[in-house]
């Protein structure tokens, strides 16, 4: 399947995966890649340029095919050197970076001297404009449903995409509740080149994350997310658990005072207990409300090649029903 997306990175198939805290390592960037995706390494995890450089070139010696490397700017309790980050990537020989957070604005120079691509997450029609006018070269459009940082606006995909649609001239690609080939072809009906997922990616074979994660996923139900830290301006959408169970008595308590240390010991340093150690009441992790979508651990490979083969039935099946034997016949034949 070719779509502005696949050209722009050089890839097979036209799915993402989203950079993804204490996640997105290079075995499951590598395997993504592999399977003809776009793998993406989380910057920030690796606490260090130097810590970055060495898992980039791990990367590479487990693919040869294009990954990129994620690098958030997000409120954090120190602000990371991200000019050393970037400096990281390009000496990894890095052609596709993934922002997300605040506009990269500030860093766009430093990224496009390194020949590097662009694409911006945001949740906003607003911010995707801003994206494309300093120079970003594709947009990740971020629905309420995502895993993460879904934004202030609470504005769903089947809305924010045909909006994107109507506004952006760059391609973009859907992200937030991207689960399997209903959404891939879903999100190209609505005006995406492509699509960005993060949950779906964490159960699986490769996902260097603990066992007890993946089957909390399979677990799961749509009902099982909450946002938190609404009254922040930093909502995050996370698995429900104990810890986030506290978090939110914490918030009701606190009300429109709530502030960052009233609620450290739930969201800080929660990663590498929940996904190192697998202890799943730690406190707030990032899930999607696709979560309900997730009833098994498939390898990479397998996910993307059922994605792509279910993809080509329902264009070729079921939409091309919709306008006859004689729409039907055009496909095929195209
Ligand atoms: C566990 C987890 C950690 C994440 N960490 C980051 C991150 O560090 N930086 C970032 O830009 N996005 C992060 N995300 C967001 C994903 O890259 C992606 O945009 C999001 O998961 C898409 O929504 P979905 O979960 O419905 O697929 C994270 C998501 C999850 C589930």
């Amino acid at each position: 399947m070719k779509t502005a997306i696949t050209e722009m990175f050089g890839i097979e198939h036209p799915i993402i995966q989203g950079g993804m805290h204490y996640v997105g390592f290079a075995e499951l960037a590598a395997a993504v890649s592999n399977a003809g995706g776009l793998g993406i390494i989380t910057g920030l995890t690796q606490k260090t340029p130097e810590l970055l450089a060495r898992e980039i070139a791990r990367c590479h010696d487990l693919t040869d095919k294009p990954f990129g490397v994620n690098l958030t700017f997000l409120p954090t309790f120190s602000a990371p050197p991200y000019p050393e980050y970037i400096a990281a990537i390009r000496e990894g020989g890095i052609k596709i970076v993934e922002t997300a957070g605040r506009s990269p604005e500030q860093y766009m120079p430093a990224l496009k001297a390194g020949g590097i691509k662009v694409i911006h997450k945001c949740t906003s029609v607003r911010h995707s404009l801003k994206a494309e006018q300093i120079g970003c070269d594709a947009v990740s459009v971020d629905g309420f449903e995502c895993g993460g940082h879904p934004g202030e606006d609470d504005m769903p995909n089947m809305i924010l995409l045909p909006r994107a649609a109507e506004e952006l001239k760059i391609p973009f690609v859907a992200s937030g509740g991207m689960a399997d080939a209903r959404s891939l072809v879903a999100a190209l009906a609505l005006g995406a080149a492509g699509m960005n997922m993060g949950t779906r990616f964490i159960a699986t074979k490769e996902a260097p994350v603990h066992d007890n994660v993946k089957q909390a996923l399979v677990a799961a139900t749509e009902l099982d997310t909450r946002l938190v830290m609404r009254a922040l301006r930093n909502t995050e959408r996370v698995l429900k658990n104990k810890g986030v169970d506290r978090l939110i008595e914490i918030e009701r308590e606190k009300g429109a005072k709530l502030q960052i240390a009233d609620i450290h010991g739930e969201v800080a340093g929660v990663y590498p207990k929940v996904m190192i150690d697998g202890d799943m009441d730690a406190g707030a992790w990032s899930c999607g409300m696709v979560v309900g979508l997730i009833k098994d651990i498939p390898t990479v490979k397998e996910l993307i090649d059922r994605i792509m083969a279910d993809a080509e039935r329902i264009i070729l099946d079921r939409l091309a029903g919709f306008v006859g034997a004689e729409g039907k016949a055009a496909l095929r034949v195209a």
